[in-house]
């Protein structure tokens, strides 16, 4: 059985004091079982605060990036087993924010992907085409060289840890929303390369989840299609009344 998922993604938003006030409007709004498995992913500094602070609640804390080597002398990053130190089990990678100003290709992005499995994290896994490859109607086979750059030479026991999240770059941040027709199309091409190149079982319990510019206004209509399991929230994620209407929105 696919798991319906709401994952919120502050990126870089919010200091300590803004995390502590958005988390605790999001415990007084949420009810106590929500019908979608609910995560957020803080920055950095605000992890543990935020695992400590939900540690009551059914509400997942995500990373929202993570190295790809196990330790040693990368200064700045942060690895798997400082992640799960603070009780953080969960990793965003591939973020098209990633992809476009921090130069994560495909070869490293299936290195983080592999270390995270090592370490038994769940990833979730973004990937989607830019405007351009859309207008030059590439945007089925973009998406197929992303999966299978990354993700396709897995084993097949990893894809238990694996959720997809689908975020046409053009969408995001940007108000403009893909249609929920447009967001089926691909969902259900995303499940056919699944299973063509994974396996049915893969494809049929594999969570694939929208991103961009979801909001409570178009997240119902966008959930309802058959191969939309959930979504990745990034602005309206910041607002707890937003949030936990999309998190209703099943
Ligand atoms: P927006 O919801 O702000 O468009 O961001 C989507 C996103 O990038 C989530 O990872």
């Amino acid at each position: 059985m696919r798991e319906k998922i709401v994952a919120g993604n502050w990126k870089m938003n919010n200091d300590l004091a803004e995390t502590e006030e958005l988390i605790s409007k999001l415990k007084l709004q949420m009810v106590k079982e929500p019908e979608a498995k609910v995560m957020v992913a803080p920055g950095f500094p605000n992890l543990y605060p935020t695992f400590q602070a939900l540690k009551d609640t059914p509400v997942i804390v995500a990373a929202q990036n993570m190295h790809e080597n196990e330790s040693g002398a990368y200064t700045g990053e942060v690895s798997a087993a400082m992640l799960k130190s603070v009780g953080v089990t969960t990793v965003i990678l591939g973020h098209s924010e990633r992809r476009a100003y921090f130069h994560e290709d495909s070869a490293i992005l299936k290195k983080k992907v592999l270390t995270a499995i090592n370490n038994d994290m769940t990833v979730i896994f973004c990937f989607g085409e830019e405007l351009e490859d859309r207008k030059n109607d590439k945007h089925f086979d973009l998406v197929e060289k992303q999966l299978k750059e990354a993700l396709f030479d897995l084993p097949k026991s990893a894809w238990k840890n694996i959720i997809l999240a689908y975020e046409p770059v053009w969408a995001i941040g940007t108000g403009e929303t893909a249609s929920p027709e447009q967001a089926q199309e691909m969902h259900k091409h995303i499940r056919t390369l699944l299973d063509k190149n994974v396996g049915k079982e893969v494809a049929d319990s594999t969570s694939i989840l929208y991103g961009g510019s979801v909001k409570p206004n178009n997240a119902k209509e966008i959930f309802a299609k058959e191969d939309v399991d959930g979504g990745l929230i990034g602005g309206a994620s910041l607002n707890a009344v937003d949030f936990v209407a999309i998190v209703n929105s099943f």
